[in-house]
């Protein structure tokens, strides 16, 4: 059972370096535009996460903090949607959108690992 958890907890990581990293490449290479593979990280960070909080038996969870996080992740989905769809109608990302997504992402990761 530790073995799938700590499995679990790899595919959650995946997800989060996926769509921090995709945003990083484009914030760094100045296109800054929203990108599928943002989606796929987010998908995977979710799926991996949801599965996280069930109860596994391996000690207490903190389910205020993965409300948080839950509610910052739909807050990012919902900002990637506005944004992606923004960006096909005009052909470029509204500037505050990437960027707060990139800012929710790295706080989500900052509420993982500091909030205990
Ligand atoms: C962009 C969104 C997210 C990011 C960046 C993120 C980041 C992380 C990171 C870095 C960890 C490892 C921390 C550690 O083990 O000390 C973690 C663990 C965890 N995450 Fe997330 N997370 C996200 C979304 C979610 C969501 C939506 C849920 C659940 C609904 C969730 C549930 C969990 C749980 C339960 C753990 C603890 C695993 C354990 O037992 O050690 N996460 N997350």
């Amino acid at each position: 059972m530790e073995i799938l958890h700590s499995a679990v907890v790899l595919i959650h990581l995946v997800g989060f370096a996926t769509i921090f990293g995709s945003w990083l490449v484009e914030a760094v290479s100045k296109r800054r535009e929203f990108t599928k593979t943002m989606n796929w990280g987010l998908v995977i960070a979710l799926v991996a996460g949801l599965a996280l909080a069930a109860p596994w038996g391996l000690g207490e969870l903190n389910y205020a903090k993965i409300g948080v996080k839950l509610a910052i992740i739909v807050v990012i989905g919902a900002l990637l949607g506005i944004g992606s769809a923004r960006q096909r109608r005009t052909g470029s990302a509204p500037a505050g959108l990437f960027w707060l997504v990139g800012v929710l992402t790295l706080a989500n990761a900052a509420i993982a690992v500091m909030w205990r």
